[in-house]
């Protein structure tokens, strides 16, 4: 869910459905605003997208308002309505929440007993209820008597009926950020609603209480005493959280990859090698590690199998890849010796962020790799290594991927070296075959109209399976969700010498395969896969490297990247698995950017 509270000079009714907009990818159901107007709290929510809640503050024509709070919301518990919408009141508070109350049935039933009764199906209003329980003109002590009874995660912006102009925000696990400027003082769930306003912030420590004001944010513990959080800085601004002309976020972030990975992977290299002495990961660390874990969901996992595939071969040193929400529940095999890498674009991720709390607690060592800086998963890992891609908006994950993957990439020379599997030169070597991977993605970019073509052949498809082996599965791994987030087509991802054992069954007249085959020592094997296929009348569109001769008659398209090493063919290939997803929305006429029942960022378990 987006969160966002305003109090200041401004026009707050303005300020919230814009910083709305902005927010709109974490969740877009419902969404709705309050603000003091008309000596009393208002409220406006609706069904549906924040333009269909525009559309109603405008018909409503209240009167000016200076401070508010608005959420755009991802239903968990609840359907989406407009009584289940954001902001709920309920006696003296108005509340907006991201995160759930796992223990709300429990809590319903107590105020049962005292004859309060909720009006929605939510978690948040029994929180606003527990909270109204225990008011009695000090917010602060209301908010701490209540979260003590509150179980789960929470980001709550409250306002209290008898206390105008002022906004309250607290946290458990959800993010908030926040900052002051002499037009007011704003706070969000994350930058792309504050970066209008300012380039400096801060993450609101957990269990703090942020008093939201006009002229200034007070945060104060749970001992009432007041906390400077310190302040962080973005280096992108407006322009990087809005479309600039392209029609879909999701286009744009694809084309930014060039530079996305250029930011990411240039400041790390010193005299030609990968170097993390800015990160503060040491040699001695890297000397000790005996094992990798690596854990994350979604996109974020698949960048971790190129990873492995990438670090065991070149250092020989064991690494698994773990489905955090799986990992958590595992009772994995952890110690001091074995380095966790978490990776996360918006390292708020709830599973992610609870993996990496599990890892540490069993000992290990945790590094997380995150493109949001100050982000709860980057501030409890031992070492972070940032991605620089910008702001990500759309849902499907496109720049984070590849620069996930570039990161990976550095990480693995670095540790080669200095496990002395590789020789200074190869690692200089590699490190500038990384480098040229950037002018090969900007290269493939220009594969457009070629795949846009191709997805109009796909775009009635019901099923669509990817096949590849090695580095080519993993990747198969990633064309596959990419193309289900947003298409809605039905596909899987095989490994391709595992298709006969099974899915060949699936394969009749037309149905469309995308076979990998990019890697020159199963390239053979891959083939043979593909005329498996084929002579059961798949749909073949191969995707193969510039150095082999295709006999016409295997593939019904063929897509040949540009010459590059065998290791560094995923850059590429993500490219073109991200057109293929793409063009083949726009062919279907999807909304790319908010496929239905996603969330950009899920900080619920
Ligand atoms: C959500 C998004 C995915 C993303 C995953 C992990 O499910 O829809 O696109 O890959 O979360 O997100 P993270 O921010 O941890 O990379």
């Amino acid at each position: 869910c987006g969160i966002i509270g305003f109090t200041g000079i401004l026009d707050a009714k303005e300020v919230l459905t814009e910083g709305l907009k902005e927010l709109e990818y974490r969740g877009y159901d419902s969404a709705g605003i309050s603000f003091f107007g008309e000596n009393k709290i208002l409220t406006i929510k609706s069904e549906g997208k924040v333009a269909c809640l525009c559309e109603k503050v405008k018909a409503a024509d209240t009167e000016e308002a200076t401070c508010g709070i608005g959420h755009t919301r991802w239903a968990t518990h609840g359907g989406v309505s407009d009584t289940n919408s954001h902001p709920h009141t309920f006696g003296q508070v108005t509340l907006i929440h991201n995160g759930i109350i796992e223990n709300y049935k429990e809590l319903e039933e107590e105020l049962a007993k005292k004859g309060k009764y909720p009006v929605s199906q939510t978690d948040s209003e029994i929180a606003a209820m527990v909270i109204d329980d225990y008011y009695v003109g000090n917010p602060v002590k209301a908010l701490k008597s209540a979260i003590k009874k509150l179980q789960g995660a929470y980001a709550f912006c409250i306002m209290f009926a008898d206390q105008p102009e002022v906004i309250y925000a607290i946290r458990n696990g959800s993010p908030l950020v926040a900052t002051s400027t002499v037009e007011g003082s704003i706070i969000a769930s994350d930058m792309v609603a504050l970066i209008k306003y300012s380039k400096d912030y801060f993450v609101l420590p957990e269990h703090h209480i942020a008093r939201l004001t006009k002229d200034e944010i007070i945060v104060t513990n749970m001992e009432h005493q007041v906390v400077t959080p310190p302040m962080l800085h973005v280096n992108w601004d407006v322009a990087a959280a809005r479309k600039g002309g392209y029609e879909y976020f999701m286009l744009k972030e694809i084309h930014e990859q060039p530079e996305a990975l250029r930011n990411t992977i240039a400041p790390r290299i010193v005299n030609g090698l990968p170097d993390f002495s800015e990160e503060g990961i040491s040699d001695e660390l890297l000397r000790n590690t005996k094992r990798i874990v690596i854990t994350a969901c979604g996109t974020a996992m698949h960048a971790g199998l190129v990873g492995r595939i990438l670090i065991e071969k070149l250092t020989r040193i064991p690494v698994s890849v773990e489905i955090a929400s799986e990992f958590r529940y595992a009772n994995p095999i952890l110690d001091e010796n074995t380095l966790v890498i978490t990776i996360s674009q918006s390292g708020e991720t709830a599973d992610t962020l609870a993996a990496l709390r599990l890892a540490k607690e069993n000992g290990s060592m945790t590094l997380s790799i995150v493109n949001v800086k100050g982000s709860s998963i980057a501030r409890e890992s031992d070492f972070v290594l940032y991605t620089h891609a910008g702001p990500e908006i759309a849902v499907a994950s496109t720049k984070a991927y590849t620069v996930q993957l570039s990161a990976l990439y550095l990480f693995a020379f670095r540790f080669a070296f200095v496990k002395e599997k590789i020789s200074q030169q190869k690692a200089q070597e590699y490190i500038t075959l990384l480098e040229d991977t950037i002018d090969t993605v900007a290269y493939v970019l220009s594969y457009d109209t070629q795949i846009e073509a191709i997805s109009q052949r796909l775009k009635s498809a019901d099923d669509l399976f990817f096949i590849g082996r090695g580095l080519d599965y993993a990747l198969s791994c990633e064309g596959s969700i990419k193309l289900k987030e947003i298409t809605y087509i039905h596909s899987e991802a095989y490994a391709a010498g595992e298709l006969k054992h099974g899915t060949i069954s699936l394969i009749t007249d037309n149905v469309p395969v995308i076979a990998l085959a990019t890697q020159a020592d199963v390239y053979a094997k891959t083939i043979s896969n593909v005329r498996e296929v084929r002579s059961r009348g798949a749909k073949v569109i191969l995707i193969t490297n510039a150095d082999v001769q295709v006999d016409a008659s295997l593939c019904d398209h063929h897509i040949m990247l540009p010459p590059m090493e065998a290791e560094f063919t995923p850059f590429a290939a993500a490219v073109v698995l991200q057109y293929i997803a793409y063009y083949t929305a726009v062919a279907r006429e999807l909304n790319v950017d908010q496929p239905r029942n996603l969330a950009k960022s899920v900080t619920v378990e």
